[in-house]
Order: structure tokens, then C-alpha cells, then sequence
């Protein structure tokens, strides 16, 4: 798999530009990735950025540079947004929706995006949609995976993130070359502290009551694709390009 594209801008945040510029796409990728905790939208995110040259933008990466102590004054919000993160629950939607104003740049990119994670809330939804139209720019899909509980249990317990580029690994459906560090940049490779267990329920149980009535929210829009999340990356990535398909042009 390609090395995530390095997203400065996005992780950043404020007037930080990315060293490497977006590909030239002559249509641009602007897609949403849904589904509960686990389920592969940050691998199918990085699978969808290697093909159509958009950036995979994750909220919860943004949180989790916040809380790797690489962020000099962290504000008094972002520490309680950590503190959410951490427990499993829901940041406050006016906590979210600062964040991505701040980054509105990634979200007008030529190249596109990949908002994985973002929007997690009706409001969120409604507010993406409206910085949209500001922007004059139009939202391609909403793809909503979908897998059994058991079988999302069982890749969130496997799965190592890497400390610096974020990339995931599982460490029997994609383990890394050499066990404990990043294929892409070398770092080590830690448990998520929300992968714990009790912080994995306390987010099903969010994804449940807040993340789900997004699911209606885009069908009333026309823009849902619901995606069968089972079998190996590779088999989702396959069904989902043959979803997109003729939606969004890849290369
Ligand atoms: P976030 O980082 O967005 O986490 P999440 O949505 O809970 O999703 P995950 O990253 O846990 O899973 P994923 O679906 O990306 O799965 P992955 O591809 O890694 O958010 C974290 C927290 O931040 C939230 O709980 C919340 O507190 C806060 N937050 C973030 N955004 C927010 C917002 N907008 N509003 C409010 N709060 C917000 O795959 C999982 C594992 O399975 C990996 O190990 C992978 O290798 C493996 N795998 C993937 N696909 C397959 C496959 N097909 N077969 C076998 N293994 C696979």
C-alpha cells in the first residue's frame, strides 16, 4: 500500500501547508466515509486516497496528534476534546466544527478529500454541507460500510496504529514487515488507547445513537452507498470502486 500522503495542513491545522502539493485531478474525489467503529473506513481511506489522489482526513487523527504531546499549547478545548477521545465518547459538535473551519483549505483542495470520521453527527452533517455551498463545491457520496459487531470486535483488538504517520496495521489480517514498526515510515506501531475494551463499547454506543441518523440523513439526500464491509481490504476496496463507479472518476 502507498504511504499515506503527508497532510500537514490537515494535521496541523491554522496557516501549516503541506510540503508536497495535491495531485492535478481534473475531477476531483469529495466523498464521506461512514460506518461504526472498526470497520475498515481508515483502510479503505488510504486505499481510496492511493487511487484518486485525494487526502484521507481524519478527525480522530487530528485528536490524537493533539494528545501525543507534539502540540505545543494544546487549547483548554482541545484538552477536553482528548479527554473525549480517550473515554470513547463524542466531541462536542462546536469543539468538530472549529476544527475543520480551521482547515476549510483541505476541504477546497484541487485534489479533493476523503473526510473519515467527520461528519459523526446530523449537525456536523448539516454544517459540511452548508461550508459546501459557500465553497460552490458539491459532496460526490456518503459510503456507509457495514459489518457484524463480532467481526468489527475482532479487528479493533488487532489493530496497531503507527505513532507518527498513522497508518493501520492488524497484526494478523495486515501485519507490518517488521513486527512492531510502520512499513511506511519506520515508527513504532501502539494500541489506540480507545481500542481498549470499555472505551470500544462506550463507541459503539455513540456511534449507535449519533452516527447512525446520519445513515437517513444521506439517504434523504440521495448520496448514501451502502458498502459490505466483510472479507479482506482488498475485496471492500473492489466493491467499492464498482459503487463509485460511474459517481467519481479515479485514475
Ligand atoms: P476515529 O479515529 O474516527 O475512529 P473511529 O471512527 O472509531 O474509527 P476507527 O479509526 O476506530 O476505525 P476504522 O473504521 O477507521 O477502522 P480501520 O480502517 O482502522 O475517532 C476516534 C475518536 O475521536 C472518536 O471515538 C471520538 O471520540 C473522536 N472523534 C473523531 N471525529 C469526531 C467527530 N467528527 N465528532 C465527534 N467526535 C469525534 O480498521 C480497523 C482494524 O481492522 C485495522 O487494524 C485494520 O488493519 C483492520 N482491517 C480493516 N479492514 C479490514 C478487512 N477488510 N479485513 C481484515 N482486517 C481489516
Amino acid at each position: 500500500m502507498e504511504a499515506p500522503r503527508e497532510r500537514t495542513a490537515w494535521l496541523q491545522g491554522g496557516g501549516a501547508v503541506c510540503r508536497t502539493p495535491p495531485r492535478a485531478v481534473a475531477q476531483p474525489s469529495r466523498l464521506v466515509l461512514l460506518g461504526p467503529p472498526g470497520v475498515g473506513k481508515g483502510t479503505q481511506a488510504q486505499l481510496l486516497s492511493a487511487h484518486t489522489g485525494a487526502c484521507a482526513l481524519s478527525t480522530g487523527d487530528i485528536f490524537r496528534i493533539a494528545k501525543s504531546g507534539t502540540v505545543e499549547h494544546p487549547s483548554p478545548a482541545m484538552r477536553t476534546a482528548v479527554a473525549c477521545m480517550n473515554r470513547g465518547e463524542l466531541v462536542a459538535d462546536d469543539i468538530v466544527l472549529s476544527l475543520v473551519h480551521e482547515r476549510i483549505r483541505c476541504l477546497t483542495c484541487r485534489g479533493g478529500f476523503l473526510l473519515d470520521g467527520f461528519p459523526r453527527t446530523v449537525a456536523q452533517a448539516e454544517a459540511l454541507d452548508q461550508l459546501l455551498q459557500q465553497e460552490r463545491l458539491h459532496l460526490d457520496a456518503a459510503l456507509c460500510y457495514e459489518l457484524p459487531a463480532e467481526t468489527i470486535l475482532a479487528r479493533l483488538t488487532g489493530r496497531r496504529t503507527c505513532r507518527i504517520c498513522k497508518a493501520a496495521f492488524h497484526i494478523t489480517h495486515h501485519p507490518p514487515k517488521i513486527p512492531g514498526f510502520c512499513d511506511h515510515c519506520g515508527a513504532p506501531l501502539v494500541l489506540r488507547a480507545d481500542d481498549e475494551p470499555d472505551a470500544g463499547r462506550v463507541r459503539m454506543a455513540a456511534f449507535l445513537k449519533s452516527t447512525a441518523p446520519l445513515i437517513s440523513y444521506y439517504r434523504g439526500h440521495g448520496r448514501i452507498r451502502m458498502i459490505d464491509a466483510s472479507g479482506t481490504p482488498d475485496d471492500v476496496f473492489r466493491r467499492t470502486l464498482a459503487t463509485l463507479h460511474p459517481t467519481v472518476a479515479t485514475r
